[in-house]
């Protein structure tokens, strides 16, 4: 817009010094150029508006939440990752929080190790909400809790992370009975079963799935089930609602949202924030500086104008892999009353940005699936307070979590967006958007 407004004064100008040539007067060459100047105010009152001087596929894109990469072997695919030079990806740090994860529930049995045993058969048993197989974070997930409790088996290098079903008999060979010392006493512990929640239209991370998974496993071996862990909340609570806060069987999540960290009070036993409120910052910020043109740092690790910056204790950046990762934090009975509002914007980088700095500008941003709940109870609401403190105008698509063709079918016309943020149904298809960008 700047641009085109210098143009317009360049013409009037121009115009102006021609008419005077002409032998026009003086006063007539003012009126011409402020004609021109008035066109160029009027059309950037007519803001915001795409540039279209920028060409798709040179627009800042952000990709968030699902990591381009192959979903069955997790390598991340640096072509999207590197689709121009102001693409990145903003998510958290998945083994980190996995490794989390896997603590905190061992650490609640090692405390609780009094009452845990339900049965008292000798056996501590779980079982486990896989949220997609594909997913990198689920994956993590369901790798860190194995390793923590001892049920891991190693498959040519890593943790296998394959569900397996029901286990009642300890014969799966993708985990193993695992022992946790505990005050001089070995216990054993095993995953009871373990299945990927997709439903049948083929949604993945599906609460409801996991809903009807633990009424069926309950209805089986209910008396071994000690302890529910789950690959993130939506599925935690309600596997929590459907059974174990009934039967006081503590269940684990992922995510923290706002009625998981409630029901912590009723017996919920625990789970990690990702920092949603600093991805969702991040998310944002990465498309603000690249539309200023600023350095990329600005309002991340060196402080902006307005003071908003981020201490290294919440996020990491990879510049190799372009990727921003935020830092998770166990959520217990010991904190959890900190974390009782996941939409709130973090406090270091709350302040308004100036729009006369920061004009405003239009971004596509789409949720792969509108019923996810993690993505619309936490991280959209997050999104949306910090829209508007950068100044950008978004379009909030809301996907099926089904197909990949539901979301790109609703970006028909990229030109007119400055910029885009984009969480894919499966991590393989990055390539559906930037095709779209390329046109
Ligand atoms: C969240 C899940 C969510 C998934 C969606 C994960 O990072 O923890 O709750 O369902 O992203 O992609």
């Amino acid at each position: 817009m700047r641009k085109r407004r210098i143009m317009a004064l360049a013409m009037a100008s121009v115009m102006a010094l021609s008419l005077a040539a002409c032998g026009s007067t003086a006063e007539e060459a003012t009126e011409a150029a402020d004609a021109a100047d008035d066109a160029a105010a009027e059309e950037e009152a007519a803001e915001p508006a795409a540039d279209a001087e920028v060409a798709n596929k040179d627009k800042p894109l952000v990709w968030y939440n699902r990591q381009p990469s192959n979903s069955s072997t997790g390598e991340l695919d640096m072509a999207a990752l590197t689709f121009n030079e102001d693409t990145y990806y903003v998510g958290f740090d998945a083994n980190q929080g996995a490794e989390l994860q896997g603590t905190m529930v061992k650490e609640y049995i090692e405390k609780n190790i009094d009452t845990i045993d339900r049965n008292g058969d000798g056996v501590i048993g779980y079982v486990l909400a896989i949220g997609d197989i594909g997913h990198n974070d689920s994956i993590a997930r369901t790798r860190g809790v194995r390793t923590a409790l001892g049920t891991a088996v190693d498959n040519n290098g890593a943790v296998n992370s394959d569900p397996i079903g029901t286990n009642t008999d300890g014969t799966a060979t993708a985990v193993q009975d695992g022992t946790l010392e505990i005050n001089g006493t070995t216990y054993t512990v095993r995953e009871l079963a373990s299945q990927e929640m997709k439903n049948s239209a083929g949604a993945t991370w599906d609460a409801a799935t996991a809903g009807n998974a633990i009424g069926t496993w309950a209805s089986s071996f209910g008396e071994s089930i000690d302890v529910v862990v789950s690959n993130n909340d939506g599925m935690g609570m309600s596997m929590f609602n459907a059974w174990s806060k009934d039967n006081n069987v503590p269940t684990f999540g992922y995510d923290a949202n706002a009625d998981a960290v409630a029901a912590i009070a009723e017996g919920y036993g625990g789970t990690i924030s990702q920092h949603a409120d600093v991805q969702a910052y991040l998310t944002l910020r990465v498309l603000r500086n690249a539309l200023d043109g600023v350095d990329p740092d600005t309002g991340i690790g060196t402080a902006d104008e307005a003071g908003n910056v981020l201490s290294d204790d919440v996020y990491v950046y990879n510049e190799d892999e372009r990727s921003y990762y935020a830092l998770n934090v166990a959520v217990t009975a010991d904190n959890y009353q900190d974390f009782m509002d996941s939409t709130k914007v973090y406090e270091p980088v709350s302040a308004q940005l100036d729009e006369a700095e920061h004009p405003v500008k239009n971004v596509w941003l789409d949720i792969y699936n509108a019923s996810d709940n993690f993505l619309s109870s936490t991280y959209q609401p997050l999104l949306q307070n910090y829209d508007d403190l950068l100044n950008l105008n978004v379009d909030y698509i809301g996907g099926d979590g089904q197909t990949e063709s539901n979301i790109t079918n609703r970006l028909g016309n990229p030109s007119q967006y400055d910029a885009f943020a984009i969480n894919m149904v499966k991590t393989d298809n990055a390539a559906s958007y930037t095709a779209l960008l390329n046109q």
